[in-house]
C-alpha cells in the first residue's frame, strides 16, 4: 500500500488560534500536504505560479514522502510549482546533512517538477557571502515584494528545535539580527559551522507560514512559543508573518499547552 495509505486519519484539532493538533507524526505529514496541495490550487488560479520555501531537518521528510505519494502528487500543477529552500547546511548536494539532497530523495525524484523550478542554495560554496547575494537575485527574479521590499513566498513550511531556533536563524545569532539582507550565510557558533538560511523579515513577509512541529522534547519549548511567554522572543516566536501562521504539531509537542489551562 502507498505511505499515504497507512497514515491513520485522525481528525486534526485546533488547540489554539493558528495551533491544530494532528494525532502524531504521520498525521501531520498528511495535514501538511493536505495544505500544500489546497494551497498550491489556490495561487496557481490566482497568481499564475505556487512559491514555496522549503524546511529541512527530520521532520518534514514525511511530509514530502506524503505528496509524493499517489494520493497527492497528482494534486499539485507541478509545472508551475517552484520550490526554495528556507536554509541549507554547508555541505554539497550529496552530503546526507543535505536538505536539498533530502527532498531530492523524497520528493524531486517522485513528481513532475521541471528543473528549472527547483532552486537550490549552494550554502557549500567557499564565498558563502557571495552566493547568500547570488541567491537574494534568485528570489528577486521570481517573487514579488512586499509593501517593505522583502521577497513574499506564497508558503514558507518551517521546523523548530527544541531551543526554538526555526530556519538557521538561532538565538543570539547575527543572522537573526539581520533585518535588511534577505539571505545570510554565517558561521552558527552554536553548530560550529556554516549555514545559509531566509532572514526573519522574509519568513515574516510570506502569505502563509506552516510550522512542523512533533516530539515531547519540543512541548516546553512549543508552549513558551504558542503562550508568547519567552523574553527575549525565541527565533520561532518572532515569526509572525503578514499572512497566516500555522503550527501543525502531535500529540507529543502539544503537550504542555494542552496541560495549560486556556487563557
Ligand atoms: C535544518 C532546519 C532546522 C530544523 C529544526 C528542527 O536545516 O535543520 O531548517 O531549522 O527545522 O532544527 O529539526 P528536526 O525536524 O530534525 O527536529
Amino acid at each position: 500500500m502507498d505511505v499515504a495509505g497507512k497514515i491513520p486519519r485522525l481528525v486534526p484539532v485546533e488547540i489554539r488560534p493558528g495551533v491544530v493538533v494532528c494525532g502524531d507524526a504521520a498525521g501531520v505529514a498528511r495535514e501538511a500536504a493536505a495544505r500544500f496541495v489546497q494551497l498550491s490550487r489556490q495561487f496557481v488560479t490566482n497568481e499564475g505560479f505556487f512559491s514555496v520555501a522549503l524546511a529541512g531537518g527530520k521532520t518534514p521528510r514525511e511530509l514530502y514522502r506524503v505528496l509524493a505519494s499517489d494520493e497527492f502528487w497528482p494534486q499539485a500543477d507541478w509545472g508551475k510549482v517552484h520550490l526554495f529552500w528556507g536554509d541549507e547546511r554547508a555541505v554539497p548536494p550529496d552530503h546526507p546533512d543535505s536538505n536539498y539532497g533530502m527532498v531530492c530523495r523524497e520528493l524531486l525524484a517522485r513528481v513532475p517538477i521541471p528543473p528549472e523550478n527547483i532552486h537550490r542554495m549552494e550554502a557549500e560554496r567557499p564565498d558563502a557571502e557571495q552566493a547568500a547575494g547570488e541567491y537574494e537575485a534568485v528570489l528577486r527574479r521570481y517573487l514579488q515584494t512586499d509593501s517593505q521590499g522583502f521577497p513574499r513566498f506564497h508558503l514558507i513550511l518551517l521546523g523548530m528545535g527544541a531551543d526554538g531556533h526555526t530556519a538557521s536563524l538561532f538565538a543570539g545569532s547575527p543572522a537573526l539580527a539581520e533585518m535588511s539582507r534577505w539571505v545570510s550565510a554565517q558561521f552558527v557558533e552554536k553548530l560550529g559551522s556554516r549555514r545559509m538560511t531566509l532572514t526573519l523579515p522574509v519568513l515574516n513577509a510570506a502569505d502563509n507560514v506552516i510550522f512542523l512541529v512533533t516530539g515531547a522534547e519540543k512541548a516546553e519549548t512549543l508552549e513558551r512559543v504558542i503562550e508568547g511567554t519567552s523574553q527575549p522572543r525565541l527565533p520561532a516566536q518572532r515569526v509572525q508573518p503578514a499572512g497566516q501562521r500555522l503550527f501543525l504539531v502531535d500529540t507529543a509537542a502539544a503537550g504542555a499547552v494542552l496541560n495549560k489551562k486556556t487563557p
